[in-house]
Parts: structure tokens; C-alpha cells; sequence
């Protein structure tokens, strides 16, 4: 057992073996390093003037990731590289590609947003990645600016990925590497600070081992939800058990007909996997809060926050995902949809955990549909979402599921629906009674998301866009991206 977290601050190393585990990083760097370019917006994870960049070692080196400083706690900086704006000029003072950019577009007004706007862009040219201005604005979602310069922000961005990578970041890799190779050794990491303790196991077994010991502890791992508990609810946290340092539970994998999909793996890798084998559920994480968040959510974690308005779980509930469970040495596996009992209880026994989530592969002559309603495109919760997995055996509905959030206290699927179109025709007038039938099955609530009535119509309307997209017609059912607003 390890009682200390290493990690460096650029290219510094440090070293604490004593901090309450609930410091906010954006805390620390601006109160305790006195580095106050980070800055704190909403304090929830939405507005990015947080952000800061991570390096973490990969197998290319180093990779960078822009994560919100202000819902990350301290401990979780154990073996990685913590980077932030002031970090990123030369040392005689020369700006980095990206702060340039930023000076030659004019891109920063009051400037309050652009250190976060720099941090985002710093990840992307640091990984020598090379998005198009629409995919800058995936990259930038999560980054808002009151001022609203867009427009030249963006110029900035595709500026500052144009230019090659140089500079001290790339000249100090190999050594930034060789550091956090050496710090990798996996042992168990305890951190106390006033009366909290902090554990962050290296095995799925020591994990188990010590939340059957503890089960009164918070699993924690990308803190997305769990951070927003201290920062805007307050609440006193005495014992985390952070399973992200696991490199088991990172894993995804195709197994036995399904994508596995541990439970350290965060939105931003399953991406491209589930993206691969279901289109729509690339649409959906693009869409899944911002690139900040999915850095650091888990799949996993979407699911065992038992939120009646979580993306993923009427997606995999649809497509008749499965759960293992794990307490000690026991594994249980059940269907996705037992796990939801009833609104803030779900299927896990004291000390038990969410392992994996096993996403069944696609069959050739199923359809599969989800879409996400929310006010905004982007960074926004759905008012409801919904999902469908179809399979026809000619022009007849052999099976569907439907599964929609947002429309009752948990994810759940539409039976009434459900049973009025298996075994008919997949044709608009049994669609129409299906939607009909969607009455009896969800009698969903008004809140600032939308109103029961909107709520309803929207569900019944996405049944209908399913069946558009399914069948023959050729409609243009889909807005992709926001346009872009003209600037002055
Ligand atoms: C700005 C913002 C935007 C967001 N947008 C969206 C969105 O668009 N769509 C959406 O669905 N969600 C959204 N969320 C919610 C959140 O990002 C997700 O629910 C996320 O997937 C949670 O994963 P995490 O790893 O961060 O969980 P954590 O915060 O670390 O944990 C969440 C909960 O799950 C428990 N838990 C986590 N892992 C396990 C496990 N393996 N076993 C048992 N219990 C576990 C924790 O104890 C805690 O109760 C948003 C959040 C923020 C802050
Ligand atoms: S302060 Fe707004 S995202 Fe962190
Ligand atoms: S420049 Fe003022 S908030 Fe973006």
C-alpha cells in the first residue's frame, strides 16, 4: 500500500501524502500553487473555463486529454502529468502555437473563456490530431464563451492545428514518459485528509477485496456526477474507492457475441467500438455532454448512477445489454433492464459493484435506431431518448424493443407499444397504433426539460421517425450538427 500521490505539474514533479481526497484540482492549482489561470465558471462540469489537460502514458508516448479541473479531485493525479495555461510558453516567453493563434485571430475578448478555449485546442495539437472545423466543434462544445466569439475561436483552432508539433512539450516527452513509467507500480494508493480516506485499488480483485470491507464507501471514476456532489451539493464524502487506476476494468473487448465494456472504460474510448458496430450510438456519445466529460465519464458509470435521463441505458436496454455484477468472488450476470427497479433503486447488493456491461454485437437483419431530444445539440441532457432494435421477417415485425428515458423514474421499455406491433406489419398504420398504445406505457413527468404532454408527443414522434428511417422513404430525419452563427 502506497501512502502518497506522484504526479507532475508540467514538468515538476510533486509529491502529497496528506489532502482531504474532495480537493478540487481547480482548487489546488488556484489556492494551494497559487497558478490562477484556471479558471471557475459554473463549478459543474458545463462551462470549460476549468479546463485543463492531462497526460497520461500510452502506448504512443504520452496522450492528452481535456478534462474539467473543477469536478476532478486531487488524488486521481496519482502517475499523471497535470498541465494548465501557464505551462504552456517557451521558457524566453515564446507563445505556444495555440496562444498565438488566439492573438492573430483576435479570439479572446474579455478573455475569461480562454484558457480553457487554449487548453482544449493544446490537447489536440499535443496528440497531433488534425480536426476539421467541424470536428472543432465537437472538441469545443464544452468550452462556452459569454462573449460569444466564436467564430474567430474556431479560426483560431483551425490555425493552431495546421502547424506541426514543436516545442518543449514534444522535447520533454521521452523523459515525461520514462517518469511515469517509473511511477506505475501498481500498488494500492491510500491518501487520509481530515477524516476521509481515499483508496485507489491496482486490481479488480483488491477492489472487490476492500468494498466488501467498505461498502458504506462512494466508487468513484470519472467524477462527473460524484464531483458535482461536493462542489454544488456539499456533501461530505468520507470514503472513496477510485477503481480508474484498475487496467483490468479498462478494457473493451469483443467476447462470446458481445462488446464488453468495463468498468473504467470512459465514453471517449468506447466511442469508436460502439460506434463501429452501431452508427447511431456514434451520434449519440458525440453528443453525450462534451469532450471534457467523456474524457473521464464511464460507460459504466452512466449505468450505475441509476439516472432515469442517462444516454446510454435505453440504448443498451433496446439491444438487450447484459450487467455482471461483482461482490468479493461473486459475479452475477442480469439483463440491463432488471437493473432499474424503481426511481434511485437499482439491483446491487451491499458491497456489490458494476464490473462490465456487455453490449450485444449487431445482427445482419436487425435495425436499430436512438436519438437523443434535448434543447440544446450539444452539451445539453435529454428531455428523453429513445431506442429501438427491430427485426423483420419480411414486411413483418418478428421482434422490437423500444426503450425510452426521461419518460418514467427509470429507463424503461414501451410493452404496450411493443406488443402492438410484434407480429403485425411494419406498416405506418400499425405504427400509428403502437404510438397510440405508448399511452398506457409512460405517464412521464413536466419539468424545466419538458412538459409531460411534449414529452409524450416527442416519444410517440420517434417511434414514427424510426419507422421513417426503416422503411422505404428517403426523409432527411436528422439535424447533425448546429450551424454556424454569422459573426460581426
Ligand atoms: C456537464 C455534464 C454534462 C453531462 N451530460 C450528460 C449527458 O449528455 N448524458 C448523460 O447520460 N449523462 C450526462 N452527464 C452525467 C455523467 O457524465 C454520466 O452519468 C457519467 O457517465 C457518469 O460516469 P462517471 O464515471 O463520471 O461516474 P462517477 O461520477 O464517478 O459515479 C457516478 C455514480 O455511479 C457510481 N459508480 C460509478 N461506477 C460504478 C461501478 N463500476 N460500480 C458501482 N457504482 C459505480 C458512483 O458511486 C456514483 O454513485 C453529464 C454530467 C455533467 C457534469
Ligand atoms: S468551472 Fe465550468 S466547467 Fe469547470
Ligand atoms: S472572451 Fe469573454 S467569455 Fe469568452
Amino acid at each position: 500500500m502506497r501512502e502518497e500521490i506522484r504526479f507532475l505539474l508540467g514538468h515538476e514533479k510533486r509529491s502529497i501524502e496528506s489532502i482531504d481526497p474532495t480537493t478540487t484540482v481547480l482548487r489546488y492549482l488556484r489556492e494551494t500553487e497559487c497558478l490562477t489561470g484556471t479558471k471557475e465558471g459554473c463549478a459543474e462540469g458545463d462551462c470549460g473555463a476549468c479546463t485543463v489537460v492531462i497526460g497520461e502514458l500510452s502506448d504512443n508516448g504520452i496522450t492528452y486529454r481535456a478534462v474539467n479541473s473543477c469536478i476532478q479531485f486531487v488524488p486521481l493525479l496519482d502517475g499523471k502529468q497535470l498541465i494548465t495555461v501557464e505551462h504552456l510558453a517557451e521558457e524566453d516567453g515564446a507563445l505556444h502555437g495555440v496562444q498565438s493563434a488566439i492573438c492573430e485571430q483576435h479570439a479572446s475578448q474579455c478573455g475569461f473563456c480562454t484558457p480553457g478555449f487554449v487548453m482544449s485546442m493544446f490537447a489536440q495539437t499535443e496528440n497531433a490530431a488534425s480536426p476539421d472545423r467541424a470536428e472543432l466543434k465537437d472538441v469545443l462544445a464544452g468550452n462556452l464563451c459569454r462573449c460569444t466569439g466564436y467564430g474567430p475561436i474556431l479560426d483560431a483552432g483551425e490555425d493552431a492545428v495546421k502547424s506541426k508539433r514543436s516545442g518543449k512539450f514534444l522535447a520533454a516527452e521521452g523523459a515525461v514518459a520514462k517518469t511515469l513509467a517509473a511511477w506505475s507500480d501498481q500498488e494500492t494508493v491510500q491518501i487520509n485528509g481530515g477524516d476521509k480516506s481515499y483508496y485507489a485499488p491496482a486490481t479488480a480483485d483488491d477492489l472487490a477485496t476492500l468494498y466488501e470491507a467498505h461498502p458504506e464507501a462512494h466508487i468513484i471514476c470519472g467524477l462527473t456526477d460524484v464531483g458535482l456532489w461536493v462542489t454544488k451539493m456539499h456533501r461530505t464524502l468520507p470514503t472513496l474507492i477510485y477503481i480508474g487506476a484498475i487496467p483490468e476494468l479498462k478494457s473493451i473487448e469483443i467476447e462470446d457475441g458481445f462488446i464488453s465494456i468495463a468498468a473504467g472504460v470512459t465514453l471517449s474510448e468506447a466511442h469508436d467500438v460502439l460506434g463501429a458496430h452501431y452508427p447511431d450510438l456514434e451520434e449519440l456519445i458525440r453528443r453525450f455532454a462534451s469532450l471534457q466529460i467523456r474524457n473521464v465519464a464511464t460507460v459504466c458509470g452512466n449505468i450505475a448512477n441509476g439516472s432515469p435521463i442517462g444516454d446510454t441505458p435505453p440504448a443498451f436496454i433496446a439491444l438487450d445489454a447484459k450487467l455482471v455484477l461483482r461482490r468479493g468472488s461473486a459475479r452475477r450476470t442480469i439483463a440491463l433492464e432488471d437493473f432499474f427497479i424503481e426511481y434511485g433503486k437499482q439491483d446491487r447488493t451491499s458491497g456489490e459493484f458494476v464490473e462490465r456491461v456487455l453490449v450485444p454485437l449487431p445482427d445482419d437483419t436487425d435495425k436499430f435506431g436512438c436519438y437523443k431530444i434535448s434543447k440544446r445539440f450539444d452539451q445539453d441532457i435529454s428531455a428523453t431518448c429513445g431506442a429501438f432494435r427491430l427485426t423483420l421477417e419480411g414486411d413483418a415485425v418478428a421482434d422490437i424493443r423500444i426503450c425510452f428515458g426521461g419518460m418514467a423514474g427509470t429507463p424503461q421499455r414501451a410493452t404496450q407499444a411493443e406488443n402492438t406491433l410484434r407480429g403485425g406489419a411494419w406498416t405506418e398504420a400499425t405504427v400509428r397504433a403502437a404510438m397510440d398504445a405508448m399511452t398506457q406505457d409512460y405517464t412521464p413527468l413536466t419539468d424545466m426539460r419538458g412538459s409531460a404532454d411534449y414529452r409524450m408527443r416527442a416519444a410517440q414522434n420517434l417511434l414514427f421517425r424510426f419507422f421513417l428511417e426503416t422503411s422505404e422513404n428517403t426523409e432527411h430525419t436528422r439535424v447533425l450538427e448546429t450551424p454556424e452563427v454569422a459573426h460581426g
